[in-house]
């Protein structure tokens, strides 16, 4: 009998202990469900969890709406393009039916991976001094707050493209849920409010957009409802015609007569000629894991893999470098401004001019350009090639990251280039009109909104499209399982967002949660200064200047949506920095909360009275 007692309480003592051993052996960051950030575990900042899917954007309600179309048994992409629909809406600074993007799609089945380019294209009738004036300076007011600022837009055939490659469900079910937020309204958000007051300048001279963005004479506040008539009409008819609504039908016409009456160059021809194209992502390896990322026009796959080749060659995880010391961000900062003095040599619509994408992401050109880059001091970019800066103007653009219980994974970024482009909405559509005309050159050696200059490779030339640093980006592990998904809004600062990111998870061991509110920095080769975010050490910086370094402290920079594959499950995280981002998740029985389509014939009659 004892000795079946002490049988017994051996053997609970070991499950006990087994279980207790086992929980301890979950890293802690798979055990929250929450999308805030919850402090625990040591004071870890932590993502949320999910083996059935999730959807992390810049805007609650789109995520909400995404998570939706996964619960009713869509995959990725479908949630994708729902998200998209309704973040022109619910974000209408970045999200959009006016600008354009780039979508990755990661395909499980196949275990592919595709680049979608809808990224906009000059108009046939642009020339490379059409931002000049007479003494030959760039008019910026013209480059970036006219009618001349679009390009022909890209989302609506983006949207299209991933949906006959990929989707799965009614393409009017997944345009449904936008239509329902610009007809019956979206209630305010504080940063919506925020944002129109920032902008307020430039919508107010729009009078569509003032109709729109403004409660009469006074501003819509945070709890208020926005009602957008003419969007919901748009998107009524893109969802039941389909893309060419936008590009042939009715609203074509109307973008046409809006460019004409107000000198814009879009025409109805280039409408109906746009078209979204498929590209070969750009691959590199950093540490092992395999870096996918968006090629040209894009000029942030390239960069990317360029960096991260170039920093493979230091020490970084080893003791004595790690997170924020002098030494890691003395050779991402040399690395960084390396990279974007080619972005401004070499980078262009590879459509129109030769783009050596192999030679910059090649080995032999990372490793050289780490054996310039001496530990002790900084190069002065002078030394690398002339350029020159010019301040940000406020900009947004938006990135969302998607994976289903299938594990196909979206990873998306578009925009409209500045918050709420240039301003100006085409009348009767509730469409936004991006300015991204000034992510060309519009002359040698004059920077453009970011700071960022270029030669002719970016000069503007008809239906060519401009250059870009966005950087949608997958990660996949040795055995070739995906790894990692991310992406951000920044400008400039895009790439080396996406750079710290990956560093802090592959380099500093950190949780995803952690790498991504954890402090960034920027170089951008000009101007000749690391900018960095606030939080980190003092001595470090000192360091740095020691070495040679120019230091700035900088607002947040970038908003980073990022989902990660751990064991069997996914966790996801929505950076801080943007108020109203959230990552939403699928619990096993997630059901939808909506049965069958949001619009209902009352909501479409409602939008055309
Ligand atoms: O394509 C580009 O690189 C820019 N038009 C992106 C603008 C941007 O990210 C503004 N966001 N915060």
């Amino acid at each position: 009998m004892r000795f079946l007692l002490s049988y017994i309480f051996t053997f609970l003592l070991l499950t006990q202990s087994a279980l207790a051993q086992n929980i301890q052996s979950l890293p802690s960051f798979i055990r929250a469900q929450s999308q805030t950030p919850i402090l625990h575990e040591g004071g870890r900042v932590q993502p949320v969890y999910s083996q059935n899917g999730m959807v992390v954007t810049a805007d609650k309600i789109a995520s909400e709406v995404g998570r939706e179309i996964l619960a009713k048994g869509g995959n990725a992409v479908d949630a994708a393009i729902a998200v998209a629909f309704t973040m022109a809406v619910t974000m209408p600074r970045a999200g959009n039916l006016g600008g354009g993007g780039f979508m990755m799609v990661y395909d499980a089945k196949t275990k592919t991976t595709r680049a979608i380019d809808y990224r906009e294209k000059a108009p046939i009738k642009a020339t490379a001094d059409m931002f000049l004036d007479r003494q030959g300076n760039v008019d910026e007011k013209v480059a970036r707050f006219s009618h001349k600022s679009a390009g022909v837009p890209g989302t609506v055939r983006g949207l299209e493209l991933a949906y006959k490659l990929y989707a799965t469900q009614e393409w009017a079910d997944l345009v449904d849920p936008a239509i329902y937020y610009a007809s019956k309204g979206l209630t305010v958000s504080k940063s919506l409010s925020d944002s129109i007051k920032k902008k307020a300048e430039h919508l107010w001279k729009s009078f569509p957009a003032r109709d729109v963005f403004f409660k009469g004479r006074s501003f819509y506040e945070a709890g208020d409802n926005l009602v957008q008539k003419d969007l919901a009409r748009t998107l009524v008819e893109i969802a039941t015609k389909g893309a060419d609504a936008f590009y042939e039908g009715d609203t074509a016409i109307r973008i046409a007569v809006d460019m004409k009456k107000n000198g814009g160059l879009i025409t109805m021809e280039d409408l109906k000629k746009y078209q979204a194209v498929l590209r070969d992502p750009v691959v590199g390896y950093y540490r092992g894991y395999k870096v996918v990322s968006m090629p040209p026009p894009s000029s942030g796959g390239v960069h990317l893999v360029q960096m991260l080749k170039t920093l493979n060659n230091f020490p970084i995880k080893s003791e004595h470098w790690g997170a924020g010391t002098a030494d890691t961000m003395h050779v991402m900062a040399e690395s960084m401004k390396r990279a974007y003095a080619d972005r401004a040599k070499y980078l262009g619509d590879p459509d129109y001019v030769k783009v050596p994408v192999k030679a910059l992401t090649s080995d032999l050109y990372a490793n050289r350009t780490a054996e310039g880059i001496s530990l002790g001091s900084a190069t002065p970019s002078e030394l690398i090639e002339a350029g020159r800066f010019l301040p940000d103007e406020s900009p947004q653009t938006t990135h969302f990251t998607i994976v289903d219980k299938w594990g196909n994974v979206v990873t998306n970024t578009y925009t409209l280039n500045f918050s709420y482009g240039s301003g100006h909405m085409v009348e009767g559509t509730g469409i936004l009109l991006n300015n991204e005309m000034d992510d060309f050159v519009a002359k040698k050696g004059v920077a453009n909104a970011y700071g960022l200059v270029g030669n002719d490779k970016n000069a503007i030339e008809s239906e060519k499209r401009p250059l870009s640093s966005m950087t949608p980006t997958l990660l996949f592990d040795e055995k070739d399982n995906f790894y990692m998904a991310l992406g951000s809004p920044g400008g400039s600062r895009i790439i080396t967002a996406v750079l710290n990111v990956i560093m802090n998870v592959i380099d500093h061991d950190m949780n995803l949660a952690e790498a991504i509110v954890a402090p960034r920095m920027h170089h951008q080769w000009m101007p000749d200064i690391i900018e960095v975010e606030e939080g980190y050490s003092l001595d470090t910086l000192k360091l740095l200047q020691a070495r040679g370094h120019s230091i700035k402290e900088v607002p947040p920079m970038g908003a980073v949506m990022a989902v990660m594959k751990l064991g069997d499950a996914y966790v996801g995280f929505a950076d801080t920095r943007r108020f109203d981002a959230k990552a939403s998740y699928l619990e096993e029985n997630t059901q939808p909360i909506v049965q069958g389509v949001r619009f209902t014939p009352q909501d479409v009659y409602d939008v055309f009275e």
